[in-house]
């Protein structure tokens, strides 16, 4: 049984103030999720904020993005073992915005997802076709290539505590969201290649994290797909109340 993750991507929002009480919404009501993994991946400046916010409640610390250097003169730029060790356990990488908005390759993302390793964070690695490339039939391939592109040579022990996510482009901040069929077909088909690229065992201990317009009240639905094992959030994530919701839509799959 894959254990629900329930991750919150805060992008570019909040402040201090409003990071911190975030943070303290979400932690104080953690005990009643446990059943879940709570995850909340706030903007750089504040992971330490957060982490203090958090204290010992069971809600996990992830980065939205880092460089693959592990240190050096890269002006602007954050390493894994920084985010690592300021506490964070996770980190998202190949996020359709840093693909479409920075460019970032596929070779880019694997030389993260290494550097990721190499500092023993976890990364959640995003893929996802844009709406032209659904409309063109091309979404399985486009997935298959960023899947094989991003996580080339990755070993069977890494691979184990990756994330993957599917985020349809065109379902991000536009309030369309992915069908259960469109989503599951997506799972599905990345489970199998898991399962091509690894073995079976594998493919059934991956997590693999839908994302796209995820709310409370699809929450259930998505997340009752025998291939969706969790929640990336971006809109939603961002009230404590949302966020918890959908959480408990992640827990009540796990006692059904
Ligand atoms: P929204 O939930 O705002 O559509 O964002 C999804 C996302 O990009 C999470 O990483």
């Amino acid at each position: 049984m894959r254990k629900p993750l329930i991750a919150g991507n805060w992008k570019m929002n909040t402040d201090s103030g409003s990071a911190a009480e975030l943070a303290y919404g979400i932690a104080a009501r953690a005990d009643e999720f446990t059943s879940a993994e709570l995850l909340v991946c706030p903007p750089s400046p504040y992971l330490a904020l957060v982490r203090d916010a958090i204290g010992d409640a069971a809600v996990g610390l992830g980065a939205q993005n880092m460089y693959h250097e592990p240190s050096g003169a890269f002006t602007g730029e954050v390493s894994a073992a920084m985010l690592a060790d300021i506490g964070a356990q996770y980190v998202i990488l190949g996020h359709s915005e840093r693909r479409h908005v920075f460019g970032e390759s596929d070779e880019e993302v694997n030389k993260k997802t290494f550097a990721a390793y190499a500092a023993n964070l976890r990364p959640i690695v995003c893929v996802g076709e844009l709406l032209a490339e659904r409309e063109a039939g091309k979404t399985a391939e486009v997935i298959r290539r960023q899947f094989e592109g991003s996580l080339a040579s990755i070993s069977e022990q890494q691979i184990r505590s990756t994330v993957i996510a599917y985020e349809p482009v065109w379902a991000i901040g536009t309030g369309k969201v992915a069908t259960v069929e469109q989503a599951e077909e997506v799972h599905a088909d990345l489970r199998k290649q898991l399962a091509a690229c690894y073995n079976t065992s594998v493919a059934q201990t991956v997590r693999i994290l839908y994302g796209g317009s995820v709310k409370p009240d699809n929450a259930a639905q998505l997340l009752g797909q025998a291939n969706i094992d969790g929640a990336l959030i971006g809109g939603a994530s961002l009230k404590p109340d949302d966020f918890l919701a959908i959480a408990a839509a992640g827990v009540a799959t796990v006692q059904a």
